[in-house]
């Protein structure tokens, strides 16, 4: 997606993808085909481009430090980063800013013994349950996406069990009893200049993005304020680029859960529904271009993701019927399907919540997208049978 907004200005992306299948290949003016932990498949991209940016936070920050004292420019850069890359530091920033985060502490992962007192680490987490309640919210600090690396625990003996075969730190966290998730976007240049979109209110189910709704059902003043706590974050981590804040709203309280350093799935929204997209804001951002207007076009905007369904139905086979719902904009990332995996997203605009909401769920559930298990489906389509 920031290669099609890249197109239109006239800029070449290339990409370093791990596969020639990568969806990013079909659209990237070059690619180079390798993977962004080998220094030598980096510095053949850094070598190639004007700014090195990135659309995950999978990387070597050695590596991206040696390029970086080699003189490329690398955007978002490393103290971005590396919080980005690592949930505890990123923790440990925040805190040590005065941001609002949800109550945690952090202990190592690995085997420890089950019987009598257990390790540092267990007692550790039994601390922190007595303390806050159960069930807690364990978290590696590194490599987690999409819910994978975060895991609910009801009990000590569910905790030892996720524990044992991680390495390294892992957070420890509170469940928030949030009323609503929300995350803000933020484009910020190399002067600190930024900009940021309204606020949205997403929804996860089992740790992955389903829906997002701008505004949702967040208050005017919740919006605010999420867009100067957005904006506080983003110069805390001297962000460049595109930075996502994702939000808990919880007691009338707003708290950072965590942050990434690219464009995001919260603002997928942006392509049709905001003047400028979050794409074409990243690429402006990052390359020290006047950032565009943020100002939604509509009142109201609903982005449905796309999933593979237990059939595994190629969804490009069902545009026949989810390009027949009125006013969706579809968009297919090209991914072979398998269940559950993310193909794609639908995005709706108008000034009715409700309607432009049923509009991009008949569209993502016609495209063989499968229910959302806790996610009332609006209007008629709670009620109706079978994926369409
Ligand atoms: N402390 C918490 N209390 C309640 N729910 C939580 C908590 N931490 C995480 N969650 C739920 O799990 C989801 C995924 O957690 P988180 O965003 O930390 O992980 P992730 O896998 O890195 O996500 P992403 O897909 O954004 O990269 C959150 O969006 C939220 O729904
Ligand atoms: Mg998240």
């Amino acid at each position: 997606m920031a290669a099609e907004a890249g197109s239109a200005l006239g800029l070449s992306v290339a990409v370093l993808a791990e596969s020639p299948e990568d969806a990013a290949c079909a659209v990237a003016s070059e690619v180079l085909l390798g993977s962004p932990l080998v220094e030598g498949d980096m510095r053949a991209l850094a070598d190639r481009v004007d700014v090195v940016t990135f659309d995950h936070e999978q990387v070597d920050l050695a590596i991206i430090r040696s390029l970086r004292d080699d003189g490329a420019v690398i955007r978002p850069g490393l103290q971005t980063l590396q919080m980005a890359v690592d949930k505890a530091h990123m923790r440990a920033v925040l805190v040590e800013a005065g941001v609002p985060v949800p109550a945690h502490t952090m202990v190592e992962g690995g085997p420890e013994p089950r019987r009598g007192a257990g390790g540092p680490a267990a007692e550790a987490i039994a601390r922190f349950g007595d303390e806050h309640g159960w069930p807690v919210v364990l978290k590696a600090a590194r490599g987690g996406y999409d819910g994978k690396g975060v895991w609910p625990v009801n009990d000590m003996a569910e905790a030892a069990a996720v524990l044992a075969p991680l390495r390294g730190t892992v957070l420890v966290e509170a469940m928030v009893p949030f009323e609503a998730e929300l995350a803000v976007m933020v484009a910020r240049r190399p002067s600190g200049d930024m900009v940021t979109w309204p606020a949205t209110e997403t929804a996860q189910v089992d740790g992955v993005c389903r829906e997002v709704l701008v505004p949702g059902r967040l208050p005017r003043d919740v919006v605010d304020r999420a867009r100067v706590l957005g904006r506080h974050v983003a110069e805390i981590a001297d962000a460049v680029g595109v930075l996502a804040v994702e939000l808990f709203w919880s007691d009338g309280e707003l708290m950072v859960n965590e942050i990434a350093a690219r464009p995001h799935n919260s603002g997928h929204w942006t392509i049709e529904g905001a003047v400028t997209s979050q794409f074409e804001n990243h690429l402006r951002a990052v390359l020290d271009l006047p950032l565009g207007s943020t100002a939604p076009q509509h009142a109201q905007v609903a982005n449905v993701n796309v999933f593979g369904g237990p059939e595994g139905m190629d969804p490009v086979a069902l545009l026949p019927r989810g390009l027949a719902v009125e006013g969706a904009h579809v968009h297919l990332y090209g991914k072979e399907t398998r269940p559950g995996r993310k193909l794609g997203h639908v995005t709706v605009c108008g000034d009715d919540a409700e309607e432009v909401r049923e509009l991009a769920w008949a569209a993502a559930l016609s495209l063989g997208t499968p229910r959302a298990g806790g996610l009332r489906l609006p209007g008629a389509l709670e009620h109706q049978s079978g994926t369409a």
